[in-house]
C-alpha cells in the first residue's frame, strides 16, 4: 500500500482523514507545526485505529526538515491540509496568511518535485466562489474572493495549475470543501477551536455545554425562508472519505477540481434546532446584526464528485449534531485544559 504524507494531519479535517486512511490500509506519515492543533489528536487517532504511525513537528516553510522527511520515507502522495484558516485573522495579518499558506505550499511543491513525488490532493474551500454567481455552486462558477484567506486558496489553486502546465506528470486533485462539521463517532477526535469559536456549530455546542451564554445569530433579515444564513454543512467523516476517493483519482495524470458538500443548504435555525434535538436542551440565542462579509446562501452541486469519484455524502444533519454533541460532552475543553 502507498505511503501518504498528510501535512496538517493533526488538525480537525486531517485527523479524521488520517483515521479513514489508516483503516483503509495506507501507510501514513504526518507533519504539523501544531500552530492550531495538538499532538493529543494524533495519540487519539492511534487509539481509534489501534496503530502507531510516524509524525513530525515541522513547518511546511522549513525546506530542510521537509526534505529530510522525504528522505526518511518513500512518499507516494501528499494530502495538503496545513494552512491557517481564520477569515478575520487573515484580514488583520494578510502577510502571515500569504507566507504560511501560499509560500508554504510552494516550498512543499518544490520538495515534492525534487523527490519526484507528483500526486497531490489540496484542501481548498468554497470561499473561492465568494458571492455565488448561481446556486447550486458548481466547479465552473465564477471565482471571486472577498478576504485574504480566500485569496490564498485561489492563489494556491492557480499555482497548482501552473505546476501542472509546466509538468504534465503531476496528478493534482483540488477539493473545495463546503462547511465541515461534526466529529468522529467515537468522541475521541473532533474540532478543538482556540478561544471563542468563529464558526456556528462549535459555538452552538459550547452554548449547550454552558461555556458560553447564548448563540449570537448574525442576521435574521437575509432573503432566505427564515431570514438566517444558509450553508452546506457536511459531516467531517464524509469529507474525510472524499480524500480517499481523491487519492484514487491521482492514478490519472491531470488536474481535477471537486466540490465536497452535501448539496443541501440549512439555515442557522435549522442547525440550532437539530442540535437542540441532539442534546435534549433548549439553546438560548439572540439576534444580532449581520456579520461583515457573510453571504446569504451557499450550497454545492456535488454532481462532479458523485460521477467522477463515486463519492457521496451519506450522513445527515442529525448525525452531524449527534456526533458533535458526543465529542463536546466527552471533551468539554477540546484537547485543551479548562481555562
Ligand atoms: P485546522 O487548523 O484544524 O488544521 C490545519 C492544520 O495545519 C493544523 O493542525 C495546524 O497546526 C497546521 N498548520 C498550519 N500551518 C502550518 C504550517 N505552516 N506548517 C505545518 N502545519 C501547519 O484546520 P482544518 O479545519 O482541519 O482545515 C484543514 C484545511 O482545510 C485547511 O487548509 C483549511 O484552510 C481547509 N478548509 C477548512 C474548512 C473548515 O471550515 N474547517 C473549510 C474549507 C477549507
Ligand atoms: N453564524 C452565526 N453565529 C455564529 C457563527 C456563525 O449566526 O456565532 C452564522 C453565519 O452568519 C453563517 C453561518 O452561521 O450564516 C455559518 O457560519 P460559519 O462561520 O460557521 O461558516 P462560514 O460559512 O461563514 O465560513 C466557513 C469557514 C470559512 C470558509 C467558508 C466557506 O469558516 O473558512 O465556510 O467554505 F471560507
Amino acid at each position: 500500500m502507498a505511503t501518504v504524507l498528510l501535512t496538517g494531519g493533526a488538525g480537525y479535517i486531517g485527523s479524521h482523514t488520517l483515521v479513514e486512511m489508516i483503516n483503509a490500509g495506507y501507510d501514513c506519515v504526518v507533519l504539523d507545526n501544531f500552530s492550531n492543533s495538538s499532538p493529543e489528536s494524533l495519540k487519539r487517532v492511534a487509539q481509534i485505529c489501534g496503530k502507531e504511525f510516524p509524525w513530525y513537528t515541522c513547518d511546511i516553510r522549513d525546506e530542510e526538515t521537509m526534505d529530510q522527511i522525504f528522505c526518511n520515507h518513500e512518499i507516494d502522495a501528499v494530502i495538503h491540509f496545513a494552512g491557517l484558516k481564520a477569515v478575520g485573522e487573515s484580514v488583520e495579518k494578510p502577510e502571515l496568511y500569504f507566507d504560511n499558506n501560499v509560500n508554504g505550499t510552494n516550498v512543499l511543491l518544490k520538495v515534492m518535485q525534487k523527490h519526484n513525488c507528483k500526486k497531490f490532493v489540496f484542501s481548498s474551500s468554497a470561499t473561492v466562489y465568494g458571492e455565488p454567481e448561481r446556486l447550486p455552486l458548481d466547479e465552473t462558477c465564477r471565482l471571486h474572493t472577498t478576504n485574504p484567506y480566500g485569496e490564498t486558496k485561489l492563489q494556491i489553486e492557480n499555482n497548482l495549475k501552473t505546476v501542472y502546465q509546466k509538468d504534465n506528470d503531476w496528478k493534482v486533485v483540488i477539493l473545495r470543501y463546503f462547511n465541515p462539521v461534526g466529529a468522529h463517532e467515537s468522541g475521541l477526535i473532533g474540532e478543538s477551536p482556540n478561544g471563542i469559536p468563529n464558526n456556528l456549530t462549535p459555538y452552538i455546542s459550547q452554548v449547550a455545554q454552558g461555556l458560553l451564554p447564548y448563540l449570537r445569530v448574525f442576521g435574521n433579515d437575509y432573503p432566505t425562508p427564515d431570514g438566517t444564513g444558509i450553508r452546506d454543512y457536511i459531516h467531517v467523516v464524509d469529507l474525510a472519505k472524499g480524500h480517499l476517493c481523491a487519492l484514487e483519482k491521482t492514478a490519472d495524470t491531470g488536474l481535477f477540481i471537486y466540490n465536497l458538500g452535501t448539496g443541501t443548504g440549512y439555515s442557522v435555525f435549522d442547525v440550532l434546532h437539530a442540535y437542540e434535538k441532539a442534546c435534549g436542551k433548549v439553546i438560548p440565542y439572540k439576534i444580532l446584526p449581520r456579520r461583515a462579509g457573510d453571504i446569504a446562501e451557499m450550497y454545492a452541486s456535488c454532481k462532479k464528485a458523485n460521477e467522477e469519484l463515486g463519492w457521496y455524502a451519506k450522513l445527515t444533519l442529525d448525525d452531524m449534531c449527534k456526533d458533535l454533541f458526543n465529542w463536546q460532552s466527552k471533551n468539554p475543553y477540546g484537547y485543551g485544559e479548562e481555562k
